[in-house]
C-alpha cells in the first residue's frame, strides 16, 4: 500500500465513523509557545481538550504534518524521522476507551488485514479498564507499560496511552524467549490511543482534564512500513525501515545514484575514514528533504535561533554528511523538486512554494560550502592540537566564521573520539547575543535620540532626576499606569547597569504620582535604560523622580566585588604572575573568580589565598579611585585583562598598595567593610580554567556561624574536642562500615544456617531461605552445591515477606548442563524472569507458593530428555 493510499483509507474509514476530517495545521504551532514545531496531531486540538474552545464536531480525524527535533540523533535507524505523518481519531468528550480501542482494532486487523498473531496491544499498568477492553476486543491480554503515558507538553492535556505494537518475529531483534513490546526492534510501536484526562499543572499534579477524550497517532511512514511485509508474498528476516516506504525510498534512490562513484570522488579533508555508511546517510538525506522542504514550505527561514536554527543545523549536516559519504554536492536543493513531485499532490503548500524551497536550501547550502573546507581544515587544526577536548573558544569559532552549528562541531568530534567543551560554547553564545543585543540597541538609542546618563552611583544610592523617556512594548510613551512594564530614562541615576560581571541594581523611582519597582538596568554606552514596573498611580516623561537604589542589597554587592579584587591579587601572590582572570561573576549573595591555572589548589594554597584576602580586609585599606590615560593605568602597573578592549580614559581601583585594577565597578570605601571572605568551592571549568566560588560579608558570616554550629552539635554528641572531630568522625566512619559488613555476613550466616527447606530431586539440590536478598541466595546454591557433591546443579529460592520469591540456578561446571534453561523451566508460568550464564542464572518475580513445582519443572530440566 502506498503511503497516499494508507492516508484515504483512514480517513475514509473514521469518516464512515461520524468523524469530521479536518486538514493538517502548519508545522509551525498556532498560539502555543509550548513547543517548537508541531509534533502530533493533537497539536491544532488542544483548546477542545482544555474547554478553552468548542469543538465544531465531536469527533475528528487527520494526518498531520508533525516534526520531532529530538529524534534528530536517531534518524537513519529503522523507525524514527524528524517529519513524519501522523493519522489519527479524536474525541472530545465523546467516547471513550471502549469505542477507540474497538475502532482501531478493527481498521487494522478488518479494513486493513493485518493478522491480529502479529499485533501485540499495550497498556498502562494502572489502567484497569483497558486491561479488560482489550481481551474483549482482541481476544488479547495487553502487555503492561510503564511509559504508556502521554503529554502534551510540561503542563496540558495527558493521560494513559495504549500502545499497539507490530510484531517482525523472534528471529528480529535481541531474539530473547522473555522479548517483549519496546524492548527492542523487534516490536515496532505502531498506534498510540491516548485517553486524555488530566489537565497537567505546573507543579506536578493532575486535575482532571476540562474536555476529556481521545487522542490517537499512527505514523504514516511506519504503518507503510507494516504493510510492505504483511503483503509481502512471503515472509522476509529483516524488518522494513520506513525508509523503504515508497516516498523515502525513492528519496533515497535518487540519493545513491547521483552522487559519482560513491566513497572514490571524495577529496577534500577528512579527519577520519567515512563513519557513516552511505547507506544511513542516504535515509538521512531523504529524511532531512522532507523535514527541510516542509519547514520552508511552512515559512521557517535558516536562522541562529528557534525554529530557524533547527532548519540550518539540518542543511548543514546533510551537506556535510552528503559531502564526506557519497560526494554530493547541494544534497537538499537537488533533492527537493523530487519531494514535490512525490509529495506535492497531497499537501499543495509543496507545490505552491517549490521555487521557494529549492532557492531557500540552495541559499544556504551555498552560505555553508563557501568556509566549509576551511572549516574542516580548522577542525583538523584544532583536533590535533585539543588534547581529547574541543575548547568552547573553539567549537566558538568554528560556529561563528565557518558556520558549523555546534552539533555538527559535537558530530565531528564524537567521530574523531575529542568532547566539545559545550558549557565554554554556551557562554560565549551568550556574550555574542549580548553584543548583538546592544549593537541594536545602539540604532536604537540614535533613532529616538536619547542622552547619556549621569551615572552618580560610586558616590550616592540614591538621587533627585529627570524621566527623559519612557517607552513600554509597544514604543514611545507619554505616561503609564500601574501593571504596566516599562523601560526608563533618566538624566541622572545612581543604578549600577549589569557589567564587568557585576549585576545590575534593583531598586525603585518614586515620583509625584506613582512608584516603578525597577528589576533591571542595562547600559548601552553611556546610556542606561531602567526596565521595570509600575507598581501604583502613574510615571510620565519629565516626571522629578526620586531614584533609590535597593541599598543593603548594593552593599553585599560591592563587598563581593571589592573581595573579588583582593582575592585576584592573592592568587598572583600565592601562585604566580601568570594567573589570569579570566571571568567573573559578582552578586550580593556570592561571587565566582574565574582564573587560568592548570591544576587544583592545594590546601596549604587555598589556605594562603584566603588568608591573604583576609590580611587585607583587616588592614582596612582605603580604596581610591582615579580616571586616567590608558598609558598611565598602564605605566602604574593597574592588572587588565588580558585581551579586553579598553578606552582611551579608564578608571583604576586601588586598595592601599596591595591592589591595582581597572574597573567601572562599585566598591567599598575601605577593605574593613568587606568582612569576612570564604570559600565554598574551587571547581574546574574547561581547560586550564578554575573557578573559585566564594562568599563575602553576612553571607559568609551566616554560613560559617551555620557549620560552626552543626561542628559544636557533633562534637557534643561525640564528646570530643570540635578541633578534632573531623579525624574522629573518619574513625567512627570506617568502624561502621566495618561493622556494617560484619552485621551482613552474621545475618547471611543466620539465614543459609535456618535454611528453612533443604530437598534433592534427581541429580537437582533445592533449597529454600528466608531472605529476598539475592546473594545470600546465591550463596545458598553454591553452598548446596558444595554439601552435595553428586548433584550436578542447584536450584535456591529466596522468599520475601510479600507474596514473591527470587531464585538462583548454578551448575556445577563441567555438567554441560545451561543453568539458563533450568532457571527459564522454573520460571515458566510462575512470574519469574530473570537470565545468566550458562554456570549461573537469577531472577526475581515468583509467586512465593508456586516454588515446591518450579523445583520439579527444574529438576525435569537436568534430564537428557528435556
Ligand atoms: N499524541 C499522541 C502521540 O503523539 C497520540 O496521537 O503519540
Amino acid at each position: 500500500m502506498l503511503s497516499a493510499q494508507i492516508r484515504q483509507s483512514f480517513l475514509n474509514f473514521f469518516a464512515g465513523q461520524d468523524h469530521r476530517v479536518v486538514p493538517s495545521s502548519s508545522l509551525i504551532p498556532h498560539e502555543d509557545n509550548s513547543v517548537l514545531l508541531t509534533t502530533a496531531g493533537m497539536q491544532q486540538f488542544k483548546p477542545y481538550f482544555m474547554g478553552l474552545a468548542e469543538p465544531p464536531s465531536p469527533r475528528a480525524t487527520s494526518v498531520q504534518k508533525c516534526f520531532r527535533t529530538v529524534d534528530l540523533e536517531e534518524v537513519g535507524d529503522l523507525s524514527h524521522l524528524t517529519f513524519f505523518e501522523m493519522l489519527g481519531n479524536f474525541s472530545f468528550g465523546d467516547y471513550f476507551k471502549a469505542e477507540a480501542i474497538e475502532m482501531a482494532w478493527r481498521y487494522l486487523t478488518v479494513e486493513l488485514g493485518i493478522p491480529a498473531e502479529r499485533l501485540q496491544p499495550t497498556i498502562h499498568p494502572d489502567d484497569a479498564e483497558s486491561a479488560e477492553l482489550w481481551p474483549k476486543t482482541s481476544a488479547k491480554t495487553p502487555y503492561k507499560l510503564t511509559d504508556n503515558f502521554w503529554a502534551a507538553g510540561a503542563t496540558g492535556p495527558c493521560g494513559p496511552d495504549s500502545e499497539i505494537y507490530f510484531d517482525w518475529g523472534p528471529s528480529v531483534g535481541c531474539r530473547r524467549p522473555g522479548c517483549y513490546p519496546s524492548h527492542c526492534d523487534r516490536y515496532l510501536e505502531v498506534w498510540n490511543l491516548v485517553f486524555m484526562q488530566y489537565d497537567r499543572q505546573p507543579d506536578g499534579s493532575l486535575p482532571p482534564l476540562a474536555g476529556a477524550g481521545v487522542d490517537t497517532g499512527m505514523g504514516v511512514e511506519r504503518l507503510a512500513a507494516v504493510m510492505a511485509e504483511v503483503e509481502a508474498p512471503q515472509g522476509r528476516s529483516a524488518p522494513v525501515s520506513v525508509y523503504e516506504t515508497d516516498v523515502l525510498h525513492a528519496l533515497q534512490e535518487h540519493f545513491m545514484t547521483s552522487g559519482p562513484s560513491a566513497w572514490a570522488a571524495i577529496g577534500g579533508t577528512t579527519l577520519h575514514p567515512i563513519p557513516f555508511t552511505q547507506l544511513r546517510v542516504s535515509r538521512l538525506l531523504s529524511d532531512h528533504t522532507r523535514g527541510v522542504s516542509f519547514l520552508v514550505a511552512d515559512g521557517v527561514r535558516p536562522s541562529n535561533e528557534g525554529r530557524g536554527y533547527v532548519l540550518r543545523r539540518m542543511i548543514r549536516r546533510a551537506s556535510l554528511q552528503g559531502r564526506r559519504a557519497l560526494a554530493l554536492e547541494n544534497p537538499l536543493s537537488t533533492s527537493a523538486p523530487l519531494l514535490v513531485e512525490l509529495m506535492g499532490d497531497s499537501y499543495l503548500e509543496l507545490a505552491e512554494r517549490r521555487d521557494v524551497i529549492v532557492a531557500t536550501i540552495e541559499a544556504e547550502e551555498r552560505l555553508f560550502y563557501r568556509t566549509l573546507e576551511q572549516g574542516l581544515a580548522e577542525f583538523e587544526a584544532v583536533g590535533a592540537q585539543s588534547h581529547g577536548r574541543i575548547s568552547g573558544g573553539d567549537a566558538f569559532r568554528l560556529h561563528d566564521t565557518f558556520g558549523f552549528p555546534v552539533e555538527l562541531t559535537e558530530e565531528l568530534a564524537t567521530e574523531a573520539n575529542l568532547e566539545v567543551d559545550r558549557i565554554g560554547f554556551e557562554s560565549l553564545m551568550q556574550e555574542a547575543r549580548e553584543r548583538s543585543r546592544r549593537s541594536t540597541k545602539k540604532a536604537f538609542i540614535q533613532r529616538t535620540g536619547l542622552h547619556p546618563t549621569q551615572f552618580v552611583g560610586y558616590d550616592s544610592l540614591s538621587a533627585e532626576s529627570v524621566v527623559t523617556h519612557l517607552f513600554d512594548q509597544s514604543g514611545a510613551i507619554e505616561v503609564a499606569g500601574e501593571g504596566r512594564d516599562v523601560e526608563v530614562y533618566l538624566a541622572r541615576s545612581p543604578f549600577y547597569a549589569a557589567g564587568g560581571g557585576q549585576v545590575a541594581d534593583l531598586g525603585h523611582l518614586e515620583g509625584p504620582e506613582g512608584i516603578v519597582e525597577i528589576g533591571d538596568v542595562q547600559r548601552t554606552g553611556d546610556v542606561y535604560g531602567h526596565y521595570g514596573k509600575v507598581t501604583s498611580g502613574y510615571i510620565g516623561t519629565g516626571d522629578v523622580v526620586r531614584a533609590e537604589v535597593d541599598r543593603r542589597r548594593r552593599l553585599a554587592t560591592m563587598r563581593h566585588h571589592s573581595a573579588t579584587h583582593l582575592l585576584h591579587q592573592s592568587l598572583r601572590l600565592a601562585l604566580g604572575s601568570s594567573v589570569e582572570q579570566a571571568g567573573s561573576f559578582v552578586g550580593p549573595a556570592n561571587s565566582t573568580f574565574d582564573f587560568t591555572f592548570d591544576r587544583p589548589l592545594t590546601e596549604d594554597e587555598r589556605d594562603r589565598v584566603f588568608r591573604s584576602v583576609n590580611g587585607a580586609v583587616l588592614q582596612d585599606l582605603p580604596q581610591v579611585s582615579r580616571v586616567m590615560s590608558i598609558d598611565d593605568a598602564r605605566r602604574s602597573g593597574a592588572m587588565m585583562l588580558f585581551g579586553e578592549k579598553y578606552g582611551d580614559v579608564v578608571r583604576v581601583v586601588s586598595f592601599g598598595d596591595f591592589s591595582s585594577e581597572l574597573c567601572g565597578g562599585t566598591h567599598v570605601a575601605r577593605t574593613g567593610e568587606v568582612g569576612l571572605v570564604t570559600l565554598s568551592s574551587e571547581t574546574s571549568v574547561g581547560a586550564g580554567v578554575r573557578r573559585i566560588e566564594f562568599l563575602a560579608g553576612e553571607p559568609a558570616l551566616l554560613r560559617d556561624s551555620a557549620l560552626v554550629k552543626a561542628a559544636l552539635r557533633i562534637a557534643e554528641t561525640l564528646k570530643a574536642d570540635p578541633m578534632v572531630i573531623d579525624a574522629r568522625v573518619e574513625q567512627l566512619y570506617s568502624t561502621s562500615r566495618i561493622l556494617a559488613q560484619e552485621l551482613a555476613d552474621i545475618k547471611k550466616r543466620q539465614v543459609l544456617e535456618s535454611m528453612s527447606q533443604q530437598e534433592r530431586i534427581g541429580a537437582l539440590a533445592c533449597r529454600v531461605v528466608e531472605t529476598t536478598d539475592l546473594d545470600t541466595v546465591r550463596d545458598a546454591a553454591a553452598r548446596a552445591l558444595e554439601q552435595e557433591p553428586d548433584a550436578s546443579a542447584a536450584i535456591a529460592f529466596g522468599r520475601g515477606a510479600d507474596d514473591t520469591a527470587v531464585a538462583v540456578v548454578k551448575v556445577r561446571r563441567g555438567s554441560g548442563l545451561d543453568a539458563r534453561r533450568i532457571f527459564e523451566r522454573a520460571a515458566d508460568g510462575r512470574g519469574g524472569k530473570g537470565g545468566g550464564s550458562e554456570l549461573m542464572a537469577q531472577g526475581g518475580g515468583f509467586e512465593k507458593t508456586a516454588i515446591a513445582d518450579a523445583f520439579i519443572d527444574a529438576a525435569a530440566a537436568l534430564s537428557p530428555s528435556a
